[in-house]
């Protein structure tokens, strides 16, 4: 079997070295890659948002099967034309992706499905920006309509504050025309779970939950990032609030989409956060999440390929996913200054020590110069561990940060954190 996996970041990583891994896969690569990407499969030069070039890549290297790893190209129709052309694809169409290009659109679906989702009204005149945003009382949440890269969305403290960006975004000043519209919502307080589904349109597989880390700095604080770190251990979630997700959140919204003549085929991502009153959901993602992805797939058994290539065909198969016993965590390594403006081109060292202390090193933002690897953007490495329990995983993949160096290197060094103290509230 063949498989084409569409983007160029750490997630992308992940599934090109998983999909390799499968006994059935004969052919695996990736458009465009990354340095890291290249040394585990064949990567081809491409642009991500160009739709019908990346459906005649897939036909001319006759893949079995293609994977899309970002939101952009799906919001832009790539599922569609892959479909229109007989290829089988993984992931959302279009209608189906707005549930993560327009957070408009997936409140209004939310509400109509009687999703549990904090309390929100949209806003999109300035004139009603003084009567509308503290209709929740403080701190609130806004948040831009559109794509915005993960720089969407801001908590904010405090009335005269709230009124100033709320007024910022709608102007176009601090996302563009993503930000012409917003959402005002009440803020929740809680624990924040990531929670993914693959699904054909019509069967689902639930996959292990994870634990995203998305401030910049430890002790969740500093600004949003893409996400710092993750985790992946069966304590992030007990069995019953597991299945109190999947009845609440997961069916009744797959049976939404499905309703609405648009049937939701690839990766859902559910961001939710667990309150007192139980799981809501916080946002919608059309595909895996980035860096979750990197433990979830590290932990994953099975056949994975295999998995995809069913999803695509509309023919799911949920007994090729299996999870291993031992929890997986991910620590990224980021350039100096992100999620602010940082450089690229840096050099990196210590690769081949990290990967000599057992843990893979997925990559999200680097390049080859002159053969050697460099960074080139602001997330760069996923340093990806196991271990017999939350904490040796952590400090297997710490251990492998430390052997790598580049200048201006940060992390956050509390990835983790909340599944070291659920362990030990366990064992006092
Ligand atoms: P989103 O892109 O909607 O997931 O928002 C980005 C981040 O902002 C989330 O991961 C949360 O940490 C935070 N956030 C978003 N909405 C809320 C909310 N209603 N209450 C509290 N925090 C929120
Ligand atoms: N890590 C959060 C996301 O992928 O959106």
């Amino acid at each position: 079997m063949k498989v084409l996996v569409i983007g160029g970041g750490g997630r992308e990583h992940a599934m090109a070295w998983r999909v390799a891994q499968d006994s059935a896969v004969d052919g695996a690569y990736c458009v465009p890659g990354n340095a890291g990407i290249a040394a585990d499969v064949s990567c081809v030069p491409g642009k991500i948002l160009q739709t019908k070039e990346l459906s005649s890549l897939a036909e001319f290297l006759e893949v079995d099967c293609t994977v899309v790893g970002p939101e952009a190209p799906l919001v832009a129709g790539v599922a569609d034309e892959f479909e229109s052309r007989g290829l089988p694809v993984v992931g959302p169409s279009q209608e189906a992706a707005r549930l993560e290009g327009s957070k408009v659109f997936a409140k209004d679906f939310l509400v109509d499905n009687a999703i549990p989702t904090a309390r929100s009204v949209t806003l999109e005149d300035e004139r009603d920006v003084d009567a509308t945003v503290g209709r929740f009382g403080y701190p609130v949440a806004l948040k831009a309509d559109g794509l915005a890269a993960g720089k969407g969305v801001l908590i904010v403290q405090e009335e005269a504050e709230a009124r100033a960006r709320a007024r910022g975004m709608l102007a176009g000043n601090v996302v563009g025309d993503a930000g012409r519209r917003i959402v005002v919502e009440q803020f929740l307080d809680g624990e924040e779970v990531s929670f993914m589904v693959l699904s054909d349109g019509e069967a689902y597989c639930v996959l292990p939950a994870t634990q995203d880390h998305k401030r910049a700095y430890d002790g969740d604080a500093g600004p949003n990032t893409g996400g710092m770190g993750a985790y992946c251990d069966d304590s992030i979630l007990s069995s019953a609030m597991r299945d109190r997700i999947i009845e609440r959140i997961v069916e009744p919204s797959l049976a939404g989409m499905r309703r609405r003549g648009t049937p939701f085929k690839g990766f859902l991502y559910c961001g939710l956060m667990i309150t007192q009153e139980g799981p809501h959901v916080l946002e919608f993602n059309v595909r895996l999440g980035d860096p979750e992805t990197q433990p979830l797939l590290y932990r994953l058994e099975g056949e994975f390929a295999e998995l995809l290539a069913s999803a695509s065909r509309g023919a799911l198969d949920p007994s090729l996913v299996r999870v291993a016993e031992r929890p997986t965590a991910c620590v990224v390594m980021a350039a100096g200054g992100y999620p602010a403006k940082y450089r690229t081109g840096i050099p990196i060292r210590g690769l081949r020590q990290a990967a000599q202390q057992g843990a893979k090193v997925f990559h999200a933002g680097t390049r080859l110069a002159a053969g050697s690897p460099v960074t080139a953007g602001g997330r760069v490495l996923g340093v990806t561990a196991s271990g017999a329990g939350i904490g040796e995983a952590l400090s297997n993949a710490y251990r492998a940060v430390r052997a790598i160096d580049f200048e201006g290197a940060h992390y956050r060094s509390d990835i983790g954190s909340r599944g070291l103290s659920r362990l030990a509230s366990e064992n006092a």
